[in-house]
């Protein structure tokens, strides 16, 4: 529970390829949350496809919508906001979950909320199921290491919906290295989970992949450690050797923790923060888990798995803490597909 005033939000999540809709109270106690994903339909193109996810998106969204409200056993009436992400994402994706919001706040006559995803990520921190006792909030100023598909950058927040970033990927996000990562090594989308499964029989030190520390800034780069899987995949083939596919998985995951964790560190230590949030897709990832929770010298905050990949109550949590400090939207926002913290 926080200090500020209680409030009920329904909240709809449409950025890429899952139709989430969530129920949350007072910013953090979830009642009911629903996430129909497009995976399968996805899966046979090796990525998401934009134009069959809005199809799917306006298939799904009134069915996802009617089975939360009856999961929270409540009514549009009981809301008092509306949330919806607005952005980074798809525009296609993103003009369904706005739109069916924009209808579900005029017909229930209360304020629409529009949500930056990757704020969403973070606030996922702050979740936890209705019937299960709160774990602690986190405390500002704190960092926040985002890792999605999209998105890779460090966020110091001395407040409520304030972010300053302080670095970010100079190329490829950590989620989307994962993904192509897997593609090159023969491994099913989504890569991260794939690789994650592969690198448990595999050896981290058999292949001494490149990190790029970027030193003195808090940028991140995973370009070159992809070329340096490619020239070593490319290397193996020729000699008509196996891809030792565990090892390729478990080496280039280290490299890519060793760098998330070392950099969000440093930024955290710099700052002097409480606390740290790791949010977003790759947040689910067993190894930086690992690595967060056992090696850092701050409270870390990462979401239970279900919270960490796309959902609706981390943009409900979001959605909360913007109704909560007056920041409520009008039915003219529009989508914003790059619209950073
Ligand atoms: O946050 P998210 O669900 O969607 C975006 O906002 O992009 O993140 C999806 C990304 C994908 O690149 C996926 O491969 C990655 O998160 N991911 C993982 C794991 N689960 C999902 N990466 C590493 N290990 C995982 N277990
Ligand atoms: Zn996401």
């Amino acid at each position: 529970m926080t200090d500020l005033k209680p409030a009920r939000i329904l909240a709809i999540e449409t950025s890429c390829d899952e139709t989430a809709c969530a129920v949350l109270e007072n910013g953090r106690a979830l009642l009911a949350s629903t996430v129909a994903s497009q995976m399968d339909v996805h899966a046979r193109y090796g990525g998401v496809y934009p134009e069959v996810a809005s199809r799917q998106h306006v298939l799904s969204i009134v069915p996802v919508i009617e089975e939360t409200l009856a999961k929270a056993h409540m009514t549009l009436g009981d809301m008092d906001a509306v949330a919806a992400t607005r952005g980074p994402g798809l525009a296609g994706s993103l003009v369904v979950g706005l739109n069916a919001a924009k209808g579900l706040a005029l017909g229930a006559g209360v304020p629409l909320v529009g949500v930056n995803h990757l704020e969403g990520h973070i606030y996922a921190a702050w979740l936890h199921a209705a019937n299960e006792a709160p774990p602690p909030e986190p405390q500002f100023p704190l960092v926040a290491l985002l890792v999605s598909g999209g998105h890779t950058e460090l966020n110091l927040m001395e407040n409520h919906l304030t972010y300053k970033r302080l670095g970010a990927t100079l190329d490829d996000a950590a989620g989307e290295a994962f993904d192509k990562v897997a593609r090159l090594i023969g491994l099913p989308y989504p890569g991260g989970p794939s690789i994650q499964e592969a690198a448990v029989e595999g050896d981290a030190a058999a292949f001494k992949f490149p990190r790029a520390w970027l030193e003195g800034t808090y940028n991140f780069s995973f370009s070159g450690l992809k070329t340096a899987v490619l020239k070593e995949v490319k290397r193996l083939e020729a000699q008509g050797s196996p891809l030792p596919v565990a090892d390729l998985a478990a080496s280039f995951q280290a490299a890519v923790v060793e760098v998330l964790f070392e950099k969000t560190m440093m930024a955290a230590r710099k700052h002097d923060v409480k606390d740290i949030i790791v949010g977003g897709g790759v947040s689910a990832n067993k190894t930086l888990r690992e690595a967060f929770l056992s090696q850092a010298e701050f409270k870390v905050h990462i979401p239970p798995l279900k919270y960490c990949t796309d959902n609706a109550a981390m943009v409900a949590a979001a959605g909360y803490f913007r109704y909560a400090l007056g920041h409520t939207d009008g039915m003219d926002i529009d989508v914003l597909p790059a619209w950073p913290l």
